[in-house]
């Protein structure tokens, strides 16, 4: 209901929380983008309930895509493909293509199906800021009754956004990286994978500072927070928030919050975003997170952190 009345609805992905609006009004749409603080030229992300919906907006559809499709979807994978002329700028801005995803959550998939039309669906945050990846966080967001109504489907399994790529019948070009990795992109494809650094497209990475919190945060390795917290001027500050992936850490020092993060990759993505949040929250004068490896299962988190240094 709320969305036929061109309200908006946050639902929960398995990526991260989105805030969606009926594809097909322009009022609703135009909504998001104000509630977000969003800027006009950074297109949406469509939503859809079925892989056949795909053809009511993209111009063509390589092969590829249908296989990844098949393969990937329902699932934390965007397609971003040419869009059909019928498709308006207040969507995807002045791009030539749509991006479109089919999530895999059972609320979002029932939400979607019921409604049997495709909903836009940004992350349900504030432009710049950290994706909420739990009810909780949406309303942390935004306060004071901006959206009509939050679905709240527990936290998100994945907790970073979906991967983001365009596909043609030569190559995929990675423009955001996400859990789903270039590696499971070549198994289920052959092609080719271009990483997201050397592409002309609109691409989400192309903004430095993003996904961050309102401290600010450094990343350091473990030997560095160490000196860091031998220097006079740490002892000075009120509160540091330490995320750290040793479990055995600690510091005499009582100005200091501690947080272990996971050492697996899949679930230090899903606590990224909640643990950045929970810090923040604690309002300290600086958040230390401790850099994680570097190997190839880590790079969508690495993608992540880097716009989060807002030091
Ligand atoms: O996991 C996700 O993808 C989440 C959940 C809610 O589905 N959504 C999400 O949407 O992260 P958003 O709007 O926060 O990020 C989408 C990114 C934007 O940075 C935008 O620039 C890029 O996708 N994008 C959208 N349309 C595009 C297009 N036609 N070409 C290239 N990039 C596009
Ligand atoms: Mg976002």
């Amino acid at each position: 209901q709320h969305v036929t009345q061109g309200g908006l609805v946050a639902f929960p992905t398995e990526t991260v929380y989105g805030l969606g609006a009926d594809a097909s009004q322009q009022s609703a749409v135009l909504k998001v983008f104000a509630t977000k603080g969003r800027p006009l030229d950074h297109p949406l992300i469509v939503h859809l309930g079925d892989k056949n919906w795909v053809k009511d907006w993209a111009q063509s559809i390589p092969k590829a895509a249908w296989v990844l499709m098949e393969k990937f979807w329902p699932g934390p994978l965007t397609l971003v493909l040419p869009k059909q002329n019928w498709v308006p700028d207040w969507i995807s801005a002045k791009e030539p293509n749509i991006a479109l995803r089919m999530p895999e959550h059972p609320l979002a998939l029932a939400l979607l199906k019921n409604y049997g039309k495709a909903l836009v669906g940004p992350s349900a945050n504030r432009y710049g800021c950290i994706s909420p990846t739990s009810a909780q966080a949406v309303h942390a967001e935004f306060p004071h009754a901006e959206i009509d109504l939050i679905l709240d489907g527990g936290d998100c399994e994945i907790g970073i956004e979906s991967t983001i790529v365009y596909v043609n019948e030569n190559y995929i070009q990675i423009l955001r990286p996400g859990m789903l990795s270039a590696e499971m992109l070549y198994e289920a494809s052959q092609l080719k994978i271009l990483n997201e650094d050397n592409t002309t497209l609109k691409a989400p990475g192309k903004c430095k500072k993003h996904y961050a919190p309102e401290r600010p945060l450094k990343i350091l390795s473990e030997i560095e927070i160490q000196h860091f917290l031998n220097l006079n001027s740490s002892q000075l500050l009120n509160k540091i928030c330490i995320l750290s992936l040793n479990p055995n850490f600690s510091s005499a020092q009582n100005n200091i919050i501690l947080q272990t993060m996971p050492h697996s990759p899949k679930l230090y993505a899903k606590n990224l975003y909640k643990q950045l949040r929970a810090a923040d929250a604690k309002n300290p004068d600086l958040i230390l997170l401790e850099s994680p490896p570097t190997d190839a299962p880590w790079q969508a988190i690495w993608n992540r952190i880097l716009r989060a240094n807002n030091d």
